[in-house]
């Protein structure tokens, strides 16, 4: 939580403004400024706010904003790398954008929240704690680690297949032929996690991520994955899901589909630890 001071085109500026936006988007809380006079003579917003606003809003946050508080999630985002040799590695085009959101949602609200992370740009979330990971078989490990929870939220585009042996040196050209990978299937997390005997989180929830039949093929892998609740989303080219900032969800669960409207990913975060908060209240 930051309480902000300063001049006022110093606030208003469009370097600061910018900044801000990101720390919301981190889910950093503001409380002010305030308009009013300066003690450089301007007049404007910039003013910090008043002690007593500034402890309200403290105190209203802690008692308000933490109905996941005494509960664990564990989240994988990110893609995987999997090594063909010390220096090549097979991956996928996931940016992490929309797992890492999930994550620093389900801590806003007050739950221990581990985060399983494959190699992405993105910083790590506050009040999260983040294991970084590069192969399918190593997050399905940390993971395991990372159990017992309460929710866990597989969000990472998992490469289904790794080169069967990763070569010890760097693969040279022999002027003659090309090396033929030969593939091993990589563990399924989301499915050992929903079939694992005593530990298996009390919700479980994965992403379809289809390009046809949206919402028949998710049902179907809920089916197969053994999970209570699918997101399917539409990723096809044209759509701009993968690595872009919107997302449109049709949550399925053994109720039925919800279809939800496109929003940013930090807003499907906000709205499926929302669902997943009135989840658990209703289950106790
Ligand atoms: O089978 P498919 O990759 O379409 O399933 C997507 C869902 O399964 C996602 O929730 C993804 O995180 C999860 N998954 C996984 N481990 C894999 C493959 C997919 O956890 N090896």
């Amino acid at each position: 939580m930051v309480a902000p001071a300063m001049n006022v085109r110093m606030w208003t500026h469009a370097a600061t403004q910018a900044n801000l936006a990101t720390l919301r988007e981190r889910g950093v809380h503001f409380v002010g400024p305030n308009e009013g006079d300066m003690a450089c003579g301007e007049f404007g917003p910039g003013r910090m706010a008043e002690p007593d606003e500034i402890a309200d809003a403290v105190s209203d946050f802690f008692e308000d904003s933490a109905p996941l508080s005494g509960r664990r999630a564990l989240v994988t985002s990110g893609p995987t790398h999997e090594p063909i040799d010390p220096v090549r590695y097979i991956a996928n085009r996931s940016s992490g954008r929309q797992g890492h959101a999930i994550a620093a949602a389900l801590a806003r609200r007050g739950a221990l929240t581990t985060l399983v992370s494959g190699p992405t740009h993105l910083p790590d979330p506050a009040g999260v704690q983040t294991i970084h990971v590069e192969t399918a078989r190593d997050m399905l490990a940390a993971c395991e680690s990372a159990l017992p929870a309460d929710i866990a939220v597989c969000a990472a585009a998992v490469a289904d297949w790794r080169v069967a042996s990763q070569a010890n040196e760097k693969l040279k050209k022999n002027g003659s032929s090309v090396p033929t990978l030969e593939m091993a299937e990589n563990p399924d997390i989301l499915a050992t996690l929903s079939a694992t005997a005593n530990t298996r989180p009390g919700l479980v929830i994965g992403f379809g991520a289809e390009t046809e039949n949206v919402i028949a093929h998710a049902k179907a892998k809920r089916e197969r994955k053994g999970c209570d609740w699918i997101l399917a989303n539409d990723v096809s080219p044209e759509t701009g899901t993968f690595g872009g900032a919107d997302n449109t969800i049709h949550l399925l669960s053994a109720a039925g589909v919800e279809n939800w409207p496109t929003m940013s990913k930090v807003d499907v975060a906000n709205r499926l630890a929302e669902r997943i908060t009135k989840h658990l209240g209703a289950a106790e």
